[in-house]
């Protein structure tokens, strides 16, 4: 699916505390997705809030960021401009093509398409200046989801409410893409239900002395994104965060780690039971002999310095090659290795010598990998066998991913079934 960029206005009606599940449903389905609430929808719902689940930052201020046009850009840079709720307010200003807002801008800026979700009283709904101003959006190519028929913020009911999210984002996307888009809810299936998933993500940091740590590149993104992924479809997820990045995911019980060590504890003690656990992030091999107590003075004597280094457990191996029917072991392997056929090669010999079921490989460099948002990867399964390729969204990837470990964890299910399961005679 391709990634868009998304804007999404939000005015100020009650109905602006829903609009966070139409911000959510859009980040999780992949989008990139920025905030432009009114000022009347910051009195309903927080602007942290709001950055939280966008993962952008969240501008109101006409008059801020004039050196980066911010007025036109956001607009201009749109693929899709989504507003809800739109109040009957916000609605005229639209009809009116008012610009006093950084919202207003932003739609005038903007040729792509928008689809708006009003919420009112059924008076208002019904008022003849709000039909006008509908029908006159409407002739300009505006898609208008809802309101829905039902109780209204008072005692009321009737026409006004506005649509529930999952819905305006099935709407909008429908809208962009021109083609039927499945319900939001049928792009997470809930098939990990009453499964218990850990997750291991971001990088490990080994000290050196009081300010100094031997670390890596890892952002922590596409473990995340598993993570997410996997809530998503019903699972409860741990997980294990070692100095990650990007915001935390709703919903998962973090643990924080810093060092391969303390990643090993945590991981050892969530993947007892679990049914499957991810090895997403990337562990330090080596850690220093001794982490000095005071920071490491410049030798004046002398230019150079060596640090002797010790081997860290490799964790996954420690979990491959212990008994472990029923857990389905992902391992992730991040190679330099710029011919296809060698880094297959690789990711086949690593997947064996760690024991895992699967193992995730992707190519690093320089610019590749780590704190994009987009990846490519392979999964490697038993036999060294390739059973999917994927390359999208680090979202759209770990679902992918989750399709492959699903697949295998149901196949897991049924031979411990079978194995119980009395021989007929
Ligand atoms: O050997 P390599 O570091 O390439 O293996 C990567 C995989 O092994 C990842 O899944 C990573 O989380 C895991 N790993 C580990 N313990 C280490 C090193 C890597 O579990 N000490």
């Amino acid at each position: 699916m391709t990634r868009l960029n998304i804007v999404v206005g939000i005015t100020g009606g009650i109905a602006a505390y829903k609009a966070v599940g139409v911000v959510r449903a859009l980040v999780l389905a992949g989008h990139d997705v920025h905030v432009v609430p009114t000022e009347g929808a910051l009195r309903f719902v927080g602007r942290p809030t709001l950055e939280a689940i966008s993962r952008n930052p969240v501008h109101t201020e006409l008059y801020e960021g004039v050196a980066e046009v911010r007025h036109v850009a956001i607009g201009q840079a749109a693929d899709l401009i989504v507003i809800a709720p739109a109040t009957a307010n916000s609605i005229a200003k639209l009809a009116a093509g008012l610009a006093d807002d950084l919202l207003g801008n932003t739609v005038l800026a903007s040729e792509a398409p928008v689809v708006i979700a009003p919420a009112m009283h059924t008076e208002m709904w019904r008022h003849p200046a709000t039909r006008a101003n509908v029908e006159t959006l409407r002739s300009r190519g505006v898609t208008i989801v809802g309101p829905a028929v039902g109780q209204l913020t008072g005692a009321d009911s009737g026409p006004g409410r506005m649509e529930e999210p999952d819905e305006i984002v099935r709407a909008a996307l429908e809208r962009v893409m021109g083609e039927r888009v499945s319900p939001v809810s049928s792009v997470a299936p809930r098939d990990l239900e009453g499964r218990h998933v850990v997750v291991s993500a971001g990088g490990t940091r080994e000290p050196l002395d009081p300010v100094r740590f031997l670390g890596n590149r890892s952002s922590g993104k596409q473990g995340i994104a598993i993570a997410e992924a996997a809530r998503a479809r019903g699972a409860r997820v741990t997980l294990v965060a070692a100095n990650l990045e990007v915001a935390d995911p709703e919903g998962c019980d973090i643990r924080r780690v810093s060092t391969a060590l303390e990643l090993q504890a945590a991981v050892t003690e969530a993947a007892a039971g679990a049914d499957v656990v991810v090895m997403a992030a990337a562990v330090a091999d080596y850690r220093p002999a001794a982490v000095s107590e005071a920071k490491i003075k410049k030798d004046q004597s002398d230019d150079g310095l060596t640090l002797e280094l010790v081997r860290n457990p490799d964790i996954l191996a420690g979990l491959g090659h212990a008994p472990h029917s029923g857990t389905i072991l992902v391992g992730f392997a991040a190679e330099t290795e710029a011919d296809d056929e060698r880094l297959l090669a690789l990711g086949r010999a690593k997947r064996e010598a760690k024991g895992a079921d699967l193992l995730v490989v992707n190519r690093v460099g320089w610019n590749e990998g780590f704190a994009s948002d987009e990846n490519r990867i392979l999964v490697i399964g038993r036999d060294g066998v390739v059973v999917t390729r994927a390359h999208g969204t680090k979202l759209s990837v770990a679902h992918d991913i989750l399709d492959v470990v699903v697949s295998q964890v149901t196949t897991a299910a049924h031979a411990a079934q079978s194995t119980k399961e009395p021989e007929s005679a």
